[in-house]
This record gives C-alpha cells, sequence and structure tokens, in this order.
C-alpha cells in the first residue's frame, strides 16, 4: 500500500526557486491588504496600475466573444487577427515593419519578458541593466541563471543611461541589455538617440538588447519612440509591449513581442509547454483595443501629464523632500534621503514602512528598484485621492 510522508519545510524546494524573490510591488499590495481588512483608511500609491476603467468598446469586444463562443484553445503565439492587429498599430504609431512570425501574444508583458530572458540566456549570461531597475528584471534574469550587471546611474543627471556607460560594463559574457524607457520606477525617459547609439553599438557585437517598452505610450515629452522602429538592428532586438497600461487592461493579461522570427519561435515552444495560448476572450478585445479608436490612449496620457504635475509640484513642497520631473510612466520617485538619521530612519524601506503605519499611505521603498534612498510614488489616482495622500505624507514628514 502506498504510503505519504511529510515534507520537511525547505527540502522540497528547487534552487533555482530559492534564487528569486516575491515582486517587491506584490509584497506591499500584501501588507496593504491586511491594514485595510482591519479597517484603516489608506490611501493607496502603490499599486502600479491606471486608475481609469477599460475603455467601452474593448470591454464590449470581450462580452461578444464570450456570446459568440469565442472560448476555445487559440495557436499559442495567439490568432492571425491579434498579431496582425499588433504588427500594424506598431507599424502605425512607430513605423516599424514586422511581419506575422515576428510577433507573440503572451499572458502580459510580464509573460513575453519571461519568455524571452528563458530562451536567451543562459547559465552564467550576463545581463546589463540600469538602476534603478523594474524589480522583475532581477529576479527573472536570475532565475534563467544570469548574472545581472548593474549600472549606476545618476539622479542629478535625470537617471539617463547613455552608450558609453553601458560599454564600459561589457564583458565576453554579456549576452543582453536590458532598456526600460518610459522607466518603472523613475518616470526617466530614455533620449531616443541615447537609445540608437545603445542598440547600435549593442547589434556590432552580437549582443540582444531588449526593450521594455510597457510604458512607451506613456511618453509626456512629444517624442514618443519604439527601439523596433530601428529596423537595421532587428535581428539583435526584442520589443516587449503591453496593453495593461496603455488601454488600463492589467487584469485581462495580454502582452506581446515582437522578435526575429527564430526567437519567437523558442518562445513559442517554451509558451507551449507552460500557459499555452493568451486568454481567447481577451484576444478578441485586444483586436478591438489595438484596431479601435485611440483618443482613449492620448486622454489618459493627458490626464496622467496633469497627475504628474500635481504630484511633482507637491512633493517638492514638502521641506526635505526632492522628486524630479518624470517624462514618463505614472511614479514620481522622491528622494528621503534627508530624512535618514531622524527618528531612527536610515532606508527607504524604514520610510515606506512608517509612512504606510503612521500616515496610511502606501508608498513602494526603493530598495527593490536598486536605489535605497527613494520611495515610488504612483499617481495613477484621481487628483483628489492624489491631495489626501499628499496632505498625509505633508504631516508625517513634517513632524520628522
Ligand atoms: C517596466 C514594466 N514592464 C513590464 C510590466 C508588465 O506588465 P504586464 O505584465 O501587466 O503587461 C510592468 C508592470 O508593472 C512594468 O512596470
Amino acid at each position: 500500500m502506498a504510503t505519504t510522508t511529510q515534507v520537511q519545510p525547505g527540502s522540497a524546494l528547487t534552487e533555482r526557486i530559492d534564487r528569486i524573490e516575491i515582486s517587491a510591488t506584490l509584497a506591499v499590495v500584501n501588507e496593504a491588504d491586511k491594514l485595510r481588512l482591519s479597517g484603516i483608511d489608506l490611501v493607496d500609491f502603490g499599486a502600479g496600475e491606471p486608475h481609469f476603467s477599460t475603455p467601452q468598446h474593448i470591454k464590449d469586444a470581450a462580452i461578444a466573444a464570450i456570446n459568440g463562443n469565442f472560448t476555445k484553445y487559440t495557436p499559442v503565439a495567439g490568432t492571425a487577427e491579434l498579431r496582425d492587429a499588433i504588427v500594424h498599430r506598431h507599424a502605425v504609431d512607430f513605423g516599424s515593419d514586422y511581419r506575422r512570425q515576428e510577433v507573440i501574444a503572451s499572458t502580459g508583458g510580464k509573460h513575453a519578458l519571461f519568455n524571452a530572458i528563458q530562451v536567451l540566456v543562459d547559465h552564467g549570461d550576463e545581463v546589463i541593466f540600469p538602476v534603478p531597475y523594474w524589480v522583475s528584471f532581477k529576479d527573472i534574469v536570475c532565475y534563467a541563471g544570469g548574472n545581472c550587471v548593474c549600472i549606476e546611474t545618476s539622479e542629478k543627471k535625470d537617471f539617463a543611461l547613455t552608450a558609453e556607460m553601458i560599454e564600459r560594463a561589457i564583458t565576453p559574457r554579456t549576452k543582453v541589455i536590458i532598456l526600460n524607457s518610459p522607466c518603472n520606477p523613475s518616470g526617466a525617459v530614455m533620449d531616443p538617440d541615447d537609445m540608437k547609439e545603445i542598440v547600435r553599438m549593442a547589434a556590432s557585437r552580437g549582443i540582444w538588447v531588449i526593450s521594455d517598452e510597457c510604458y512607451v505610450y506613456l511618453n509626456f515629452t512629444g517624442k514618443r519612440f519604439s527601439a523596433g522602429s530601428l529596423s537595421e538592428y532587428r535581428d539583435r532586438l526584442v520589443i516587449i509591449g503591453s496593453l495593461s497600461k496603455t488601454y488600463a487592461m492589467t487584469g485581462w493579461r495580454l502582452g506581446y513581442a515582437l522578435a526575429p522570427a527564430q526567437i519567437v519561435s523558442a518562445m513559442q515552444k517554451l509558451q507551449s509547454q507552460s500557459t499555452s495560448n493568451a486568454t481567447s476572450i481577451v484576444q478578441k478585445a485586444a483586436v478591438a483595443a489595438l484596431t479601435g479608436p485611440q483618443n482613449c490612449v492620448e486622454d489618459m496620457r493627458q490626464e496622467y501629464i496633469r497627475l504628474r504635475d500635481q504630484v511633482v509640484k507637491g512633493l517638492n513642497s514638502i521641506s526635505g523632500l526632492h522628486c524630479i520631473r518624470p517624462e514618463g510612466a505614472f511614479y514620481a520617485y522622491p528622494n528621503v534621503s534627508a530624512f535618514f538619521g531622524r527618528k531612527n530612519l536610515d532606508s527607504a524601506g524604514q520610510v515606506a514602512e512608517r509612512l504606510l503605519q503612521e500616515a496610511h499611505v502606501v508608498t513602494v521603498p526603493g530598495e527593490g528598484f536598486g536605489t535605497r534612498e527613494h520611495i515610488r510614488v504612483s499617481y495613477a489616482t484621481s487628483p483628489a485621492e492624489l491631495e489626501r495622500g499628499l496632505e498625509r505624507m505633508r504631516s508625517f514628514f513634517a513632524a520628522l
């Protein structure tokens, strides 16, 4: 007769799962949820998602898909209709010329990024990316067995990244460079010329560039730019895109990668052994988003610009806080180091924790993004809620 044995804690887990941590942003959400459940009224600047509802025509397309019984498996990389819609949207907005075989739809941009890194990064390969970085870059690379090479940037220079800075970090083991513009968490936007130079330099050395462009439509400079428009370097480029932020669709989970057909085909192989296809109904909604009216995207961008101005003004009016003006995404990244040494505070993590426990404002500490002097403030919320949170922060910091 079969017997079951008690698994000892820790003994069942693989070495690779122990290499990674739960996303710092999700950890904050969990802690905030606990306080909320105990009845505390929080102001939430932690969430990395739009406060807008998904536009109605996108929701309607999903409802029609359900009612039309579009509820079966689809091809792994997505329906031909969706792949063509992604390629078409990118061509219209950025002047690129990808083909259907060069795109794969996945369950969110994070999934597309995960797949891309798993197919490109081997044990011991080095992956370069700048600090501050989006939390998941580090853990996804570690999970693949790669070594992260983080490049410091300067807040005084608006966290700018240049080809020379990257060139200094390149070794014979460098396999991939990850770019993220607009950046989560700093909101920094790369100068298109710097990006072109990095992509050119990388291609000339046979190094891959993964350009995470999940916030590409939330660019406030008026010079929206995708590395995918650099067709001469396309054989070393992977573009990661997402509908999450662009169309306020975070929960729908639809992202994509644009890449050489050989890479797409390897990602397809991996995806075929895990999630198979993105949800059929969501694929129909995504087609409606990408081919339907685009004024919703511009309307949301304009609102984020107004909110950005409000939050930067508010944060900089708090004595001791310093916040650069982000040029994209929906995050402000104020420096809180002036408060270190006061009331036993000496890290961003402690500032964020005390802000949560004492002022009931949720922010994300910079440590998860590779810097210990900042907190991330997501301003994707209403102007009134933003003001309410700023007021709480003002009182909190004034009392330190
Ligand atoms: C820089 C960056 N890349 C990718 C993603 C993934 O977004 P999603 O998986 O919702 O498409 C996020 C989400 O916060 C992000 O901030």
